[in-house]
């Protein structure tokens, strides 16, 4: 697992080169958003038809736990950006930590990874952090999410998924199969806490003189936690151990930031990028868990200035496929 031990400093050596968006999409161009707006709509509705979906909840993601706390800025991306957040100082952040199901009855003792969604709230904006605990996504667009959804769907009469649909999918879609074998491996975690959270999609910083340099972003936990035998996990040991964590003291994550190299994919959010050292761009402290009343989005397209999104066609489907589930929820 990354740990904050994959650190380093030094990111004003590293600003030598500028990137241009080529496809030209800036921070989610509405023209972009209007073209798949007909494929967010059918992945909405198939999401909502899959068993346990609530309409007073998310149409993914649906259990989940919202703490406060704040963001810490290292300093080290300072040369990078023009975010102020980011270069220096202190700001609030709530959080929601969740199971990856539409299902918002699900337990906790239930194997799957898990995800992280960050509301940091800054003079210049919100700017909003979405992870998951995957090394990469399953799809690169729209369209591959649907047939995937489809893929998937327990056969009405038998209520079983067919296995062969999964392989037909993964023949025409080899991208997805390090994103599947992580869903089909990864642990009942025992903490929230003790996970690596993803950001997958590439961003891009824009500093002082309007260069920009793609990178991507994760939160790297900053505890362990001992295995214990599943029969001792309740349905919501997740909740009940973030709780007790806070009432003890906060909770740290590291904010990890890789920057992008030539070759690198940067629209593809299956593509892994090669191991490489990463900047500790800050300190995410967690403090206390506060009740989730208030209807709150978390879309990784939120960015402010200095920040910039990637042309990833699943950074644009995101965008509209949320904006629904949230019409839905909070309807
Ligand atoms: C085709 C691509 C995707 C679709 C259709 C999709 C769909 C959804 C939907 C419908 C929600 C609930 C939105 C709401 O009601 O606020 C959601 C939440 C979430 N998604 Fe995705 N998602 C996609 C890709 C991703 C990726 C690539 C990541 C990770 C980088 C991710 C991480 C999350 C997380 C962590 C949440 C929970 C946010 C919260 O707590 O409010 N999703 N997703």
């Amino acid at each position: 697992m990354p740990g904050s031990g994959e650190t380093c400093g030094g990111a004003g050596a590293r600003r030598t080169r500028q990137w241009r968006n080529g496809s030209g999409r800036g921070p989610v161009g509405s023209a972009a958003v209007t073209e798949i707006d007909p494929i967010a709509e059918t992945i909405h509705s198939l999401l909502r038809l899959a068993p346990g979906s609530s309409p007073s909840h998310r149409a993914l993601h649906a259990k989940g736990i919202v703490a406060s706390g704040h963001f810490t800025a290292s300093g080290e991306l300072s040369g990078l950006t023009t975010a102020e957040h980011l270069r220096d100082g202190t700001v609030e952040a709530l959080v929601r930590f969740s199971h990856p199901g539409g299902d918002p009855r699900v337990s906790d003792a239930i194997p799957s990874g898990r995800g992280l969604a960050v509301k940091l709230t800054t003079p210049a904006g919100s700017h909003q952090l979405v992870a998951v605990s995957s090394p990469s996504f399953l799809v690169r667009d729209g369209q591959a999410f649907v047939e995937l959804i489809l893929a998937r769907a327990p056969d009405p009469e038998t209520g079983e998924v067919d296995p062969a649909k999964i392989v037909a999918f993964l023949e025409q879609h080899p991208e997805a199969v390090p994103a599947i074998e992580y869903a089909m491996t990864a642990p009942v975690p025992m903490s929230y806490g003790e996970l690596t959270y993803n950001g997958l999609h590439t961003f891009f910083f824009v500093d002082d003189d309007g260069a920009r340099t793609p990178f991507r972003y994760r939160f790297a936990p900053t505890i362990e936690v001992a295995e214990v035998e599943d029969e001792e996990l309740s349905p919501d040991h997740l909740a009940t151990d973030l709780g007790t964590r806070l009432a003890d003291g906060p909770l740290d994550f590291t904010l990890l930031v890789v920057l992008g190299e030539d070759g690198d994919e940067l629209d593809d959010p299956t593509a892994i990028w090669s191991p490489r050292p990463a900047i500790n761009a800050g300190t995410l402290t967690l403090t206390a868990v506060v009740p989730d009343a208030e209807p709150v989005i978390f879309d990784p397209n939120n960015v402010v200035p200095g920040i910039e999104v990637s042309a990833d066609p699943i950074l644009a489907i995101r965008k509209a496929v949320y904006g629904l589930s949230y019409a839905e929820r909070t309807r």
